[in-house]
């Protein structure tokens, strides 16, 4: 039996410089004491506003920065015994394990031809020329750049290296994939092909992080974590996050912007104080409240 979680993250401490903030004359930690874990299959949003720590706290659960202090261990699917991040070894099976997009992509783009950009991870992780060339196609064509694939990457608008860059974690098949506001860039219709293909992988069982500005985004999570000043603020459901006005003031955050127009209109409509946190439940409870005033007649009762 392997661990329920795929990452377990203890007491995690991160500090990127010893010299004292010149305002504070105080050394501040950018992740201070941070535990975590991350249940296998799930999908965990992680929200919090500029500079409250999120990037450094990805970089940490996927092996990129070793902690100060604490732990991150990576339990791999059918495996009991973790691997430690501290350990350098065990450096490319976390890597194998545990994919991130970075903010950035610039910072993540290799290669010179988009298609061997894709490439590049798998490559380096040994797997056979012809499996790569299907895991390349695959993933192009999962983020809508087939007709793309021989171009230059330097040519690319930021929107289309941040596919790419997705592209490259997707076609390294990793169990985990942890998303640093990777639709950023991206148009509407770009950011929910994402979102949908982010979905998608939950269905097949990856587990997916994803940091992100877009509440909306955050309301489609299992969890949401809610990231202040280097330290875990709040985590819940999006329906505990969203429904804590107070805690989401406090780290000056907004909930979705359908839960707040539900907000607005509940003096309105007499509905009490309900919390949508998408459209669809929204509509439903301006519908109820429309039908108990009379307003909207129920449905098959139309018969003019
Ligand atoms: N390379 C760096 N060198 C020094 N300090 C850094 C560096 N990167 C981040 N920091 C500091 O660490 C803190 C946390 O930064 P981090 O990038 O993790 O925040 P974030 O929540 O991802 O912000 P954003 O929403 O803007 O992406 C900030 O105070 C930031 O100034
Ligand atoms: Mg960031």
């Amino acid at each position: 039996m392997s661990n329920k979680n795929i990452i377990e993250a203890k007491n995690l401490i991160f500090t990127y410089s010893d010299e004292p903030d010149a305002l504070s004359g105080k050394i501040t930690a950018a992740v201070n004491d941070i535990s975590i874990d991350i249940e296998r299959g799930s999908f965990t949003a992680i929200i919090g506003h500029n500079g409250s720590g999120k990037s450094t706290l990805a970089k940490l659960l996927s092996g990129v920065f070793i902690p100060g202090e604490g732990s991150v261990q990576v339990y791999r699917k059918g495996c009991d015994t973790p691997l430690d991040c501290s350990n350098e070894d065990h450096n490319f099976d976390i890597r194998k394990t545990v994919g991130m997009v970075f903010q950035n992509p610039d910072n993540q783009l290799v290669a010179t031809i988009v298609e061997d950009d894709v490439a590049f991870a798998p490559e380096n992780l040994g797997i056979e020329p012809s499996e790569i060339r299907k895991r390349v196609d695959a993933a192009l064509e999962t983020v809508g750049l087939t007709a793309f694939a021989g171009h230059d990457t330097h040519k690319l608008s930021g929107g289309q290296k941040q596919r790419v860059a997705i592209a490259g974690i997707l076609a390294m098949n990793p169990e985990c994939i942890i998303f640093d506001e990777s639709t950023a860039m991206l148009d509407p219709q770009g950011r929910r092909d994402i979102m949908d293909t982010i979905l998608s992988l939950r269905e097949k069982g990856v587990t997916v992080v994803l940091i992100t500005h877009y509440m909306n985004e955050a309301a489609m999570a299992d969890k949401v974590v809610v990231v202040h000043e280097g330290k875990v603020a709040f985590s819940g459901t999006p329906k505990e996050v969203f429904g804590n006005k107070k805690m989401l003031s406090d780290c000056s955050l907004e909930p979705p912007q359908c839960a707040i127009l539900l907000e607005k209109l509940s003096d309105l409509l007499g509905c009490g104080n309900p919390c949508a946190i998408n459209t669809q439940e929204a509509v439903s409870v301006i519908e109820k409240a429309l039908k108990e005033h009379g307003i909207m007649p129920e449905k098959g009762d139309n018969n003019a």
